[in-house]
């Protein structure tokens, strides 16, 4: 028995989706909901078959549990929990919600939260904290906590003991089951913990509130099968699934006919896409080469793994038309004793043979990529070897972390003879490095004509616009704000170390897809 179960008053249920009972029946076992998060279970990879849903309704029970009142959701991670912020909005929406940008007039608040790294932890933490005189002031407030940090035990138990102003902490595994733990929440006293550790099915038709409508994001695949030593992601987002082609293609075409101009195909690791379909051979490739006749502007995708990286993919990219130039490639070191350890499974001569053949088929490419430094026991000769092929593959940008120990992976059992100094003083070179060859890529742009997708007003001046280039970088120009929205011609005039200022030229009327 771990702590949690140990407290009083709460029933225990165990943390596997396969077991539950029907939705009525659940209710009528369980007062209160709950059911902790296990890293050790949510580290198995079994071989069920991943079962696909389409029938998401709220049933009639739920039907007016929002009226009259407002949710609020803050984002703390990257892409993948935006995206789910969209559909928590979609759930809320559809019980009878109001959004609300303001956590003073939320009837519910929900910290979406990222794991990643030990920071990103203490910004919800402190944020608990700040959030806690608003439950005295309003005491039918519900708080609640989601997203990957849910999905840790060592978080669950410290804001059971500490952060007891939490009415609600549900994982990553169960944002559908949104409308039966906000009833439960209503109508208990305890806290209630709804964390499935074992990955769920792949639910096709919840609903989702896009944040804008000039750029959406496109699910291709959930979880990550990779676990690099350092990397709680396999543990929160649970084993690779991927969405078949049908319903992906089929998300496109809608956000095409809503007239978005740019779509992201989202997944931890995109290249694995399709590797887990046992009745085809498809892969990111097949998709993106589908994807690509679909009419519209812009496609990107994110996250690339190198190991998965193949020729097919490189081949259709190389199309160009609407398939954006522009991959980001993690490499997290430049060091193939590094990379060994951190299980990438690459060395640093692959990774370098990768981009020399995506190089060649897209002479024009711009490659981002994410770095590590100061991985357990790393050497000066090792960061050296990360400066080096930084330089070597002339990245244009990065984002740059210092390694964070996540319990429950290897590499926070590996001790470490680097101190944090110098950890430090490596990150700052890094990013010097950074800075240099992201003004160098810029300088280039001097003079020349882009196309860029207007966004809206720039964040510092309201008569500037911004928006980016096909290979994502910023530019902010003058002109009029009918432009947002739209893919424009802008000069360049000047540039700067991480954006273009420009001024317009002219509004593209089509955009020709190949
Ligand atoms: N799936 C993506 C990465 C998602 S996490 C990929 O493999 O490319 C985004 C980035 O966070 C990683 O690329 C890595 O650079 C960084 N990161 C992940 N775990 C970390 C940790 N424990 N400490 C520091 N940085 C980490
Ligand atoms: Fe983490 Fe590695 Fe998976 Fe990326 S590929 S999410 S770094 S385990
Ligand atoms: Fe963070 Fe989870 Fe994304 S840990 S980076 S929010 S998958």
């Amino acid at each position: 028995m771990n702590e949690n179960q140990r407290l009083e008053g709460q029933q225990v249920k165990t943390g596997n989706p396969s077991d539950k009972k029907s939705e009525k029946d659940y209710s009528k076992y369980f007062e209160t909901v709950f059911v902790p998060p296990s890293l050790k279970d949510a580290k198995k990879r079994g071989k069920e078959e991943v079962k696909y849903h389409d029938d998401f309704k709220i049933s009639e029970e739920f039907r007016g549990m929002g009226d009259g009142r407002k949710f609020y959701i803050r984002t703390y991670g990257c892409q993948m929990n935006e995206h789910d912020t969209e559909v928590m909005a979609g759930i809320f929406m559809a019980l009878g919600y109001e959004a609300t940008d303001s956590v003073e007039d939320a009837d519910v608040i929900l910290l979406n939260t990222c794991a990643i790294r030990e920071n990103a932890e203490n910004k919800v933490f402190g944020e608990l904290g700040h959030l806690k005189h608003l439950k005295t002031q309003k005491p039918d407030l519900l708080l609640g906590v989601c997203g990957c940090m849910s999905q840790e035990e060592s978080v669950v138990n410290k804001i059971l003991k500490t952060y007891t102003q939490v009415d609600i902490i549900f994982g990553t595994h169960n944002i559908h089951r949104l409308p039966n733990i906000l009833k439960e929440a209503y109508m208990s006293k305890e806290m209630v913990v709804e964390v499935w550790s074992k990955e769920g099915d792949v639910i096709e038709n919840l609903p989702k509130v896009r944040r804008g409508n000039i750029k959406g994001w496109v699910n291709i695949m959930y979880g990550c099968d990779k676990f690099c030593t350092y990397c709680i992601v396999p543990y929160t987002r649970g084993k690779e699934r991927s969405r078949r082609p049908e319903e992906i293609i089929q998300e496109v075409r809608e956000l095409a006919a809503h007239g978005y101009q740019e779509i992201t195909l989202l997944g931890q690791n995109v290249n694995a896409y399709g590797k887990d379909f046992e009745d085809r051979e498809y892969g990111l490739g097949d998709l993106m080469d589908e994807i690509r006749h679909i009419g519209i502007p812009r496609i990107r995708f994110t996250t690339s793994h190198p190991r998965d990286f193949d020729d097919y993919l490189i081949e259709v990219l190389a199309k160009g038309g609407n398939l954006m130039d522009h991959i980001h490639l993690p490499v997290q070191s430049g060091s193939t004793d590094v990379l060994k350890i951190m299980a990438r499974k690459y060395t640093r001569e692959q990774y370098l043979e990768l981009v020399r053949k995506i190089k060649a088929a897209m002479p024009d490419v711009a490659l981002t990529t994410d770095i590590i430094v100061g991985y357990p026991n790393e050497t000066d000769e090792q960061f050296e070897e990360t400066l080096s092929l930084y330089r070597e593959v002339g990245f244009e940008a990065a984002y740059t972390f210092i390694y964070s120990p996540r319990e429950g992976t290897p590499a926070a059992k590996m001790k470490d003879n680097v101190p944090m100094e110098v950890k430090k003083e490596r990150l700052q070179r890094l990013n010097a490095l950074v800075n240099e060859l992201s003004a160098k890529a810029l300088e280039k742009y001097k003079g020349q004509t882009v196309e860029v997708l207007v966004e809206g007003e720039s964040k510092n001046n309201p008569d500037v616009l911004a928006g980016y280039t096909s290979k994502n970088k910023l530019v902010n120009f003058v002109g009029p704000k009918t432009a947002i929205g739209k893919i424009v011609k802008v000069k360049i005039t000047d540039t700067k170390t991480w954006s273009l200022n420009g001024e317009m030229v002219e509004e593209l009327q089509s955009v020709e897809v190949k």
